[in-house]
């Protein structure tokens, strides 16, 4: 079973807060929802890997660590995902970025894939799938299972809410994918939106409703 991190710091639930009020304009939301990538990838990048090596102080020389080299990769689900990879991009400049692009059928609430673009050697790279909504979770479990049929094996996945319908269907369908997210949510309404969430993220995101 995969492990789901809450990271509920003081900084995050402000500005979460802040994103729910339906009065937030785009550009303030997606001011917060970089700011809220960034501080998530700080606990997400928490047990990357570190190596010795040996450097010169203005001092004396001294044996200290540097990131052992790991490559990252972040896969934004288009399209509210992009609306967290300049913050996370902040922490990790030389992360590689795919995006899968999919939209919720709205008669069905079944995704539909309409674009895949990922970096060439993804299969290498820890993966971090981004999308702010985890509602029913069949956006979340396609695109991993995107990343999956290519050949990658090392996924984390990244959300800012969370239904516990959502985070139940990620966990029965990728045991393996820990879930890093900001908020679990109380429940889906009739739309599969989640309640109370912050309604629909990409057009908040994008100003298009
Ligand atoms: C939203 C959101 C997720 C998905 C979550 O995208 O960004 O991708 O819904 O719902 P699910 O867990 O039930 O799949 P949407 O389909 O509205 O597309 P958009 O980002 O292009 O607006
Ligand atoms: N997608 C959104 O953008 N918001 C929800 O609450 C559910 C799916």
């Amino acid at each position: 079973m995969s492990t789901v991190h809450v990271i509920d710091h003081p900084l995050i639930q402000h500005k979460l807060s802040l994103m729910r009020q339906k009065d937030t304009g785009a550009k303030e939301f997606r001011e917060l929802l970089n700011e809220i990538a960034m501080l998530m990838g700080y606990e997400i990048t928490r047990d990357l890997p570190l190596k010795d090596v040996e450097i010169e102080t203005p001092i004396c020389k001294c044996h200290t660590k540097v990131l052992a080299g790991r490559k990252l990769g972040l896969v934004p689900i288009l399209r509210a995902g992009l609306g967290m990879v300049d913050g996370i991009m902040s922490l990790i400049p030389a992360a590689k970025v795919g995006h899968i692009g999919l939209y919720r059928d709205p008669q069905t609430l079944k995704p539909v894939e309409y674009y895949c673009k990922l970096p060439a050697d993804a299969q290498e790279r820890l993966l971090i799938v981004v999308d702010p909504m985890l509602a029913t979770g069949g956006s979340a479990n396609a695109a991993i299972q995107f990343l999956k049929d290519r050949g990658c094996t090392s996924i984390r996945m990244m959300c800012l809410i969370g239904a516990p319908e959502g985070i139940a269907a990620l966990q029965a369908a990728h045991p393996d994918v820990d879930l890093y997210i900001a908020a679990i949510d109380e429940k889906l309404n009739d739309h599969c939106y989640i309640v109370p969430g912050l309604g629909d993220a990409g057009d908040r995101l994008f100003g298009t409703k």
